[in-house]
């Protein structure tokens, strides 16, 4: 079988591009990827620096805008967002009436249905499509973390609007004051998955976009995408595999029992980077601040093993959902959880470029080379 990266022989006219790879369909100011000096950029600034020095609201002003808001602006962000974090009784009956063997996912594709479906408004300015961003910023953190609370058996935590985003996240999730390790771990895994140019639950927004469709059908859409573990699932594979291979002296025999049946060792490898995810390092610091945080010295010993395995063996590199996914189990979330936190960041990307979309729109409608029967007749 062919493999993406390798362009199939062309039965006819057209040149096959496998799983789009390798293809520039359109230009996009939102962020840069550069896999040859492994670095991001979102609207030209490193995203490293951005993790170190800024809020979440500060990088969704940003990617939304183009540039970083100033004290006023960051200000009337700051207020709209917390006016937003309430859920209507119509998402908060859906969500609790959802079966709790759902998963997570789907119970988020489930409520941004319902709440495109209360916003009976047909502007599709961009200003209106930027308030219903900054809602679904608002709210996705809410849905997420009442559903976790009723699947443990808990009751809602309602949202606190004198904490900044990240906070108010973990306030609604665990009922507690947020402690600063997991507060600024927590920031930094928000602003690091915020934004990855044309991804595939980014492309898939804006696929839906170009259709001329609303912004929730587009959110709806990427969830959908995100959800697989080829892509945002693989945060929590990462989790269950750690908790598969068991300890770090297991690690060898499990790694050549795997790879010998040939799956695909989760967290490792991508599309784009094949030097390295420019993320990793910066994710790898706030887990090593966690592990410290909570002694959890044998989880990193199994994280390191793995990954010394893997490379010497393939020289396949981490991506960010390797540190990612032990990251947010030492925060205290629980694995069904790790994905939904995906999107409540991916969120800000996501609408920046279903606005970059509409503003010069052209629908993306792509060709296929037809290997099936020529024609015949009954
Ligand atoms: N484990 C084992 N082998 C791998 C892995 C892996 N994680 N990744 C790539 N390979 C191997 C493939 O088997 C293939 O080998 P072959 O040529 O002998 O058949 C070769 O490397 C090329 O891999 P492809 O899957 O063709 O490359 P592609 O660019 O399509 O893969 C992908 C990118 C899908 C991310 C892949 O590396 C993968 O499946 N990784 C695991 C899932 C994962 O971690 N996804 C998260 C993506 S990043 C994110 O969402 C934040």
């Amino acid at each position: 079988t062919s493999t993406p990266t390798e362009p199939r022989p062309a039965a006819g006219e057209h040149r096959v591009a496998r799983g789009l790879a390798g293809v520039v369909v359109d230009t996009t100011a939102v962020s840069h990827v550069d896999p040859a000096s492994n670095s991001l950029l979102y609207r030209g600034y490193p995203v490293q620096e951005l993790a170190r020095d800024c809020a979440v609201e500060e990088v969704a002003w940003l990617l939304w805008h183009g540039e970083l808001p100033d004290p006023a602006e960051l200000e009337g962000l700051a207020h709209l967002e917390r006016s937003e974090r309430f859920l209507s009784p119509l998402v908060e009956a859906t969500v609790d009436a959802l079966p709790r063997s759902a998963h997570p996912m789907d119970v988020l594709r489930t409520a941004v249905s319902v709440i495109g479906s209360e916003d009976a408004g047909r502007d599709s300015s961009a200003e209106a499509d930027l308030a219903r961003s900054v809602r679904l910023f608002a709210q996705l953190p809410t849905v997420v973390a009442r559903d976790r609370r009723r699947r443990l058996g808990l009751g809602p935590v309602p949202p606190r609007d004198d904490l900044d985003h990240a906070a108010n996240l973990l306030w609604m999730t665990f009922g507690e004051a947020p402690d600063p390790v997991v507060h600024d771990a927590f920031q930094v895994s928000m602003v690091l998955y915020a934004e990855h140019s044309f991804n595939a639950s980014t492309f898939t927004a804006r696929v839906v976009t170009s259709t001329l469709s609303d912004l929730y059908s587009s959110v709806v859409a990427a969830i959908g995408a995100l959800k697989g573990p080829l892509h945002g699932g693989a945060n929590e594979a990462v989790m269950e595999t750690l908790a598969e291979i068991g300890s770090a002296a297991g690690t060898e025999e499990w790694l050549e029992r795997a790879l010998g049946e040939r799956r695909k060792i989760m967290g490792f490898g991508h599309r784009v980077y094949k030097h390295g995810d420019s993320r990793v390092p910066t994710m790898r610091e706030a887990l090593d601040r966690l592990v410290e945080h909570t002694g959890r010295q044998d989880l990193l010993e199994r994280y390191e093993a793995l990954e010394r395995g893997m490379t010497a063996r393939t020289g396949i590199l981490p991506n960010l959902d390797y540190p990612a996914g032990p990251a947010y189990h030492l925060m205290g979330f629980e694995t069904e959880t790790f994905t939904p936190l995906f999107a409540v960041s991916r969120i800000m990307g996501w609408t920046a470029h279903v606005l970059e979309q509409r503003a010069d729109n052209a629908l993306i409608r792509p060709l296929s080379e037809y290997v099936g029967p020529g024609e015949r007749h009954r």
